[in-house]
C-alpha cells in the first residue's frame, strides 16, 4: 500500500506521523513546494522508526510527482492555514488555485487513487477536487465531520465527566464555524441520549464550542489546529486500506441523498477499499433538516466563488 501526503506542515506531517506509526503504509511519500523541507520532515520521522518500531518507508519530495506514483491514497493538505480571527471561507482564492494543480499533478502519476481533502475551505475544496479531476464521486473524501464530530464528543465528555470514548455523536452539513450541525438529539453516551443527562443551556453550549472549536483553537495558538486534524485524516486512510467500513462523517458527493445535490456536504458515510461506499440516510428533525439546507445555501455560494476566481 503506498500513500502519499501532499504537505508537510503541521496537519500533513502530524497526519504522516499517524499513518506511519500505525504501519498503515508499506510506502509513505510527504511532498511539499518549500525546498528540501518535505524531505527533512520525512528524515527526522524516520528516526522515529526504530524507537517506535515501525517498518513503513517514508520519503520526502520537493514538488517531484513523479515521486509519488503508483499511490493508493492521497491526502492533500496543501494551501494557506487560518490565521486568529480568519474563516477558513476566507482562504478560497489561494487555496484553490493550489487544490486544482495538486489534483492535476498527482492524477498525472496516480490516476487510480482514493483522494482526501483536507485544505480549506474544505467543503468547496473537496467539490473542485470532484470537479476539477472527473474521478469517481466515491473516490473523493473531504475530511470535516469526522474532526468536528472528534471535537463534539470531546466537548461532550467534558460536560458528562465521560470517556470521550464511551460517546456516539455526529457532526453533519459544512465544515465552517456557522454550517457545522452538530446532532445532539441523536448523540449517546453508550446508547443512552446524552440528551438524558444535559439541559438545554447545557446543550446550546456544547453545540456552540463544537461549531467553533477550530477557531478557539486558531485564537490559541496563532495558526489552525494540526493533532486533531492530522488524526482525522490518518482514521480516514486506515479505514480505507484496511476496508473497515467504518461509519464517519465525510464531505461527499450528494446526489438527491438529504435533499441535496450538486454539492459536496457532510453526511454519514461507510470508509473501505473504494472510497466512501455507502451514504446513510438519517432520519434529521425538521430544525436539523432546515440546518442542513442553510449549510448547503451558504456552501453552494462558496461554490459559486470558485466560477470567478
Ligand atoms: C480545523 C481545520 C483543519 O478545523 O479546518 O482545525
Amino acid at each position: 500500500m503506498k500513500v502519499t501526503v501532499v504537505g508537510a506542515g503541521a496537519v500533513g506531517a502530524t497526519c504522516a506521523d499517524n499513518i506511519a506509526r500505525k504501519e498503515l503504509a508499506t510506502e509513505l511519500v510527504l511532498l511539499d513546494i518549500k525546498e528540501g523541507f518535505a524531505e527533512g520532515k520525512a528524515q527526522d520521522m524516520m528516526q522515529t522508526a526504530t524507537l517506535l518500531g515501525f517498518d513503513t518507508k517514508i520519503s520526502g519530495s520537493t514538488n517531484d510527482y513523479s515521486k509519488t506514483a503508483n499511490s493508493d491514497v492521497v491526502v492533500i493538505t496543501s494551501g494557506l492555514p487560518r490565521k486568529p480571527g480568519m474563516t477558513r471561507e476566507e482562504l478560497i482564492g489561494v487555496n484553490a488555485g493550489i487544490v486544482k494543480g495538486v489534483c492535476d499533478n498527482i492524477l498525472k502519476f496516480s490516476p487510480n487513487a482514493i483522494i482526501i481533502i483536507i485544505s480549506n475551505p474544505m467543503d468547496t475544496m473537496t467539490y473542485l477536487a470532484l470537479t476539477s479531476t472527473g474521478l469517481p464521486k466515491n473516490k473523493i473524501i473531504g475530511m470535516g465531520g469526522i474532526l468536528d464530530s472528534s471535537r463534539f464528543k470531546y466537548q461532550l465528555s467534558q460536560h458528562l465527566n465521560c470517556s470521550p470514548s464511551d460517546l456516539n455523536a455526529m457532526v453533519v452539513g459544512g465544515h465552517g464555524d456557522t454550517t457545522m450541525i452538530p446532532l445532539i438529539s441523536k448523540a449517546t453516551w453508550n446508547s443512552i441520549p446524552v440528551t438524558d443527562f444535559l439541559n438545554a443551556d447545557q446543550q446550546a453550549q456544547i453545540v456552540k464550542d463544537t461549531m467553533v472549536g477550530g477557531a478557539t483553537l486558531t485564537a490559541l495558538l496563532g495558526t489552525s489546529a494540526w493533532y486533531a486534524p492530522g488524526a482525522a485524516g490518518a482514521a480516514l486512510v486506515e479505514a480505507i486500506v484496511r476496508d473497515e467500513k467504518k461509519l464517519f462523517t465525510c464531505c461527499v458527493a450528494l446526489d438527491g441523498e438529504y435533499g441535496q445535490k450538486d454539492i459536496c456536504l457532510g453526511v454519514p458515510v461507510t470508509i473501505g477499499k473504494n472510497g466512501w461506499e455507502k451514504i446513510v440516510d438519517v432520519k434529521l428533525t425538521e430544525a436539523e433538516q432546515a440546518a442542513f439546507n442553510k449549510s448547503a445555501d451558504a456552501v453552494r455560494s462558496m461554490n459559486d466563488v470558485l466560477k470567478t476566481l
